[in-house]
């Protein structure tokens, strides 16, 4: 595809997260919505009035939309248990696609889909946002730079407090099992292991616990109590590459916590601290060599580190692969991880990644 060409999208799901995607898409030139998929009919239609989109581009079926030929690429946010399959449809018809977290449902729905992938390859990304938050980028930067000396551990939450059980949460698709694969582990943890990979490197092993806080919920559709299957909490040590520990926790239950994803990394001669609530800032403690005094500080991320996550894909797109942009790669083995902290919990032994 020429550089400069328009791409024409074809958006499936058009729910909760898709209203950030239509922003994003509206933010960049390079970009046009042009189709648009969902079964459910009233949203779909409502949604194509918002966005000027004829009924002949308006599908309820997601492989009409994926095989159009006005369709140059995909985004995809439907729930989990869809995810292989709009994968796979993208490698059978050569789509390049931004795919939504988790990666897939379970690591054996990853085997399956890398198989075909590996034989017939096409751009592919996957929504690890939080490789998007200036702070997240800049701190990168500053250990590539080696500004706080060897890492030797670190810290990673991720908290909300929407599952907490005074706020009494229907059972939505996010707490059935076949649908959603984990609760707060695929839903949030899918986000610390990635900017754990992306900061520091791949996981060697992982020893984990998981918890289901609140074990029915009320289905709006029949108004009976529904058995959760899946966590609210899970917490994980792990192994990291290059000598790095970590612990992890992430639970729906943080009273307090709207969207608290933040990470926390030591080093021999100090520490850098992020938040995604504070996007464009990076706390630092440095100890100077000399003196042994400790300072800390509050630094601003300079301008060059803010890049919106779909320029990456449209650069993706036409054959530009940005550095550190997540990948099929990066979902493989974000998934990977994923199943070998649902082993370790289950078990109750620690797990070898690569076992
Ligand atoms: N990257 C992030 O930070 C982030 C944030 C929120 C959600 N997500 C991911 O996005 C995905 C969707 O989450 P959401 O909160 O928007 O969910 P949602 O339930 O609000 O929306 C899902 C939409 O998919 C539609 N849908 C269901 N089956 C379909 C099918 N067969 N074909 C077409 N459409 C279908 C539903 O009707 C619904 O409109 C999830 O996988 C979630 O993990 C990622």
């Amino acid at each position: 595809m020429t550089v400069n060409k328009v791409i024409r999208v074809g958006l499936i799901g058009l729910g909760g997260m898709a209203d950030a995607h239509r922003r994003m898409i509206s933010e960049l030139e390079q970009l046009r919505l042009s189709a648009l998929c969902d079964v459910n009919e009233e949203l779909l239609h409502k949604v194509g009035e918002e966005e000027g989109i004829g009924k002949e581009k308006r599908f309820d079926e997601m492989e009409s939309l994926i095989r159009d030929p006005d369709v140059d690429a995909i985004i995809s946010i439907v729930p989990n248990d869809l995810h292989a399959s709009v994968l796979e449809l993208c490698i059978r018809h050569q789509k390049p696609i931004m795919a939504e977290k988790p990666f897939t449902l379970n690591f054996k729905e990853a085997e399956y889909l890398s198989e075909r992938y590996e034989k017939t390859p096409i751009p592919c990304m996957v929504g690890f946002s939080y490789r998007y938050i200036p702070a997240f980028r800049y701190a990168k930067q500053l250990l590539e730079e080696n500004k706080i000396g060897t890492v030797r551990h670190m810290e990673v939450r991720y908290l909300q407090s929407f599952g907490a059980p005074i706020f009494e949460v229907p059972y939505l698709w996010r707490f059935n099992k076949a649908v959603t694969g984990t609760g707060a582990l695929g839903d949030l943890g899918a986000h610390m292991i990635d900017s754990a990979r992306f900061l520091v490197g791949e996981f060697k092993s992982v020893s984990a616990l998981m918890r289901t806080f609140v074990s029915e919920r009320r289905d709006p559709a029949s108004g009976s109590m529904h058995k959760v299957e899946v966590d609210d909490y899970a917490s994980f040590h792990a192994e990291l590459e290059h000598d790095v520990v970590g612990t992890f926790v992430t639970t729906r239950n943080a009273i307090g916590s709207g969207n608290q994803h933040e990470v926390t990394l030591y080093g021999d001669i100090g520490t850098i601290h992020v938040n995604c609530e504070k996007p464009d800032e990076v706390r630092i403690s440095l100890v100077d060599g000399k003196e042994l005094q400790t300072t800390n500080e509050i630094l601003e991320v300079p301008p060059g580190y803010k890049r919106q996550q779909l320029e990456d894909f449209t650069a993706l797109v036409t054959g530009q692969k940005q550095e550190g942009i997540p990948d099929f790669h990066d979902g493989y083995q974000n998934q990977k991880v994923l199943e070998r902290i649902i082993e370790s919990a289950e078990t109750g032994q620690s797990v070898n990644i690569d076992e």
